[in-house]
C-alpha cells in the first residue's frame, strides 16, 4: 500500500558530491611503468556515488532534486548536462569558480575497478548549499560517499534530524574511506536517524569491525534503522531494526563494468521502499538494479523502468 508521503511523484533529495569518471576498460587494465598500453574501451561518464544514485532514482520514475557544487569548468558543465539529461533537477547545484570539478580515473576489467580520485569539488558540499525549504516538499533524503564529503561529514546528524522532524525517510551509502579511519562513533550516532544505511560488504565489515557478515548483527548499534549490505555477485543482506536478517540471492549476469552497481542498488532499494515495497521486495528489486547496471560501461543512466522490465520481465513492478 502506498502512504501519502510515498506516492510515485514524491520527491527525493540527494545531497552529494559530483565528479566525472574517466573509465578505461579492458581484460588486463593494469598500468605498467614506462610502457604504453592500448585499451579496448574508454568513456567519459558522470561519476560519483550520489549522482549515480540520483540518476537511478530518476530513471526509476521518481522526482529527484540534487544538491551539490561543481567548478565552472568543462567537467562541471558536463556533470550538470548529464544530470539534467537523466531527469535530475539541478537547480540546487552551485557552480563555483573557486573549485575545480573532481575527477576519478577508473580502470575496470569487468570484475574489479582500480580508482584514482582528484577530490576537487567532491569534498566541497557544505550545509549552506542545502535549502531547508526542500525538506518541506520531499519524501526522502539520501547521500552517498560518507567518507568523501568532507565539509558535510560533521553536519549529517543535523541534516537527518531536520529530515526526520519534517517526516522524511533517510538513507546513505558509506563508500570507501581512503584514510581507513571509518569515523565509527559519528557514524553510529547518525544511524539512529537513518532508515536505511546501505554500505557494501567490505565497508560494513570495516565500519562495524566484524570479520564476516554473520557477525554483523551483534556489532550494530542498538539504536538504528535497517543496515542493507551489498555483497557484489553474492546479492545482498538486510539487517532490520527488529533483528530480522533477510538474504536476497543475486541475479545471474556477465558483468561488463561494475561501476555504479552499488549506487544503482541504492536507487532500487529506495524506490521500492518509497512505493510501499516490503523489505524483501526492496532487496530483490535493488539486486535487479545492481545487476542490470553491470551490463553497460559507466554507472549513471544504467537503470530505467524500461531497461528493468526487459532485464527482469517477471519482476513485479513496484506499485
Ligand atoms: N557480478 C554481479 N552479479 C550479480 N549481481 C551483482 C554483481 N555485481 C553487483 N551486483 C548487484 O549490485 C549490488 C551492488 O554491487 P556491489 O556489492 O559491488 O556494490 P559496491 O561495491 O558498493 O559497488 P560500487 O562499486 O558501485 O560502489 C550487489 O549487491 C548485487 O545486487
Ligand atoms: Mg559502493
Amino acid at each position: 500500500m502506498m502512504s501519502n508521503s510515498a506516492q510515485s511523484g514524491s520527491k527525493v533529495i540527494v545531497i552529494g558530491e559530483l565528479n566525472v569518471d574517466l573509465i578505461f576498460a579492458d581484460s588486463n587494465i593494469r598500468p605498467e611503468p614506462n610502457r604504453e598500453k592500448l585499451v579496448r574501451d574508454f568513456r567519459l561518464a558522470l561519476g560519483s556515488s550520489s549522482a549515480i544514485a540520483a540518476a537511478g532514482l530518476a530513471g526509476l520514475g521518481l522526482e529527484v532534486a540534487f544538491v551539490s557544487i561543481v567548478g565552472d569548468d568543462e567537467f562541471g558543465h558536463f556533470c550538470l548536462k548529464e544530470l539534467a539529461r537523466l531527469g535530475v533537477d539541478v537547480t540546487h547545484v552551485a557552480v563555483d569558480r573557486s573549485v575545480r570539478t573532481g575527477v576519478t580515473l577508473s580502470l575496470t576489467d569487468g570484475h574489479d575497478r582500480s580508482l584514482l580520485t582528484y577530490m576537487g569539488s567532491i569534498g566541497s558540499v557544505t550545509p549552506a548549499l542545502v535549502p531547508a525549504e526542500l525538506f518541506r516538499e520531499a519524501a526522502h533524503v539520501h547521500f552517498g560517499s560518507y567518507f568523501l564529503q568532507d565539509a558535510m561529514r560533521p553536519h549529517w546528524l543535523e541534516v537527518f534530524k531536520l529530515a526526520k522532524a519534517c517526516g522524511l525517510t533517510t538513507s546513505f551509502d558509506a563508500g570507501w574511506d581512503p584514510a581507513e579511519h571509518w569515523d565509527r562513533e559519528r557514524l553510529a550516532a547518525l544511524l539512529a536517524y537513518t532508515d536505511w544505511f546501505i554500505p557494501s560488504e567490505e565497508e560494513a565489515l570495516r565500519v562495524f569491525e566484524a570479520g564476516a557478515v554473520d557477525e554483523l548483527p551483534e556489532r550494530l548499534p542498538a539504536e538504528r534503522g535497517a543496515v542493507i549490505v551489498k555483497c557484489g555477485s553474492a546479492g545482498s543482506v538486510g539487517l532490520f531494526a527488529d533483528g530480522r536478517v533477510e538474504y536476497a540471492p543475486p541475479f545471474s549476469v556477465q558483468p561488463v563494468d561494475t561501476t555504479g552497481a552499488g549506487d544503482s542498488f541504492n536507487a532500487g532499494f529506495i524506490a521500492s521502499k518509497l512505493r510501499g515495497g516490503t523489505d524483501r521486495e526492496a532487496l530483490e528489486y535493488a539486486n535487479a538494479c545492481g545487476a542490470l547496471s553491470t551490463l553497460a560501461i559507466g554507472g549513471a543512466g544504467a537503470v530505467s523502468l524500461e531497461g528493468l522490465a526487459r532485464f527482469w520481465p517477471e519482476g513485479r513492478r513496484p506499485a
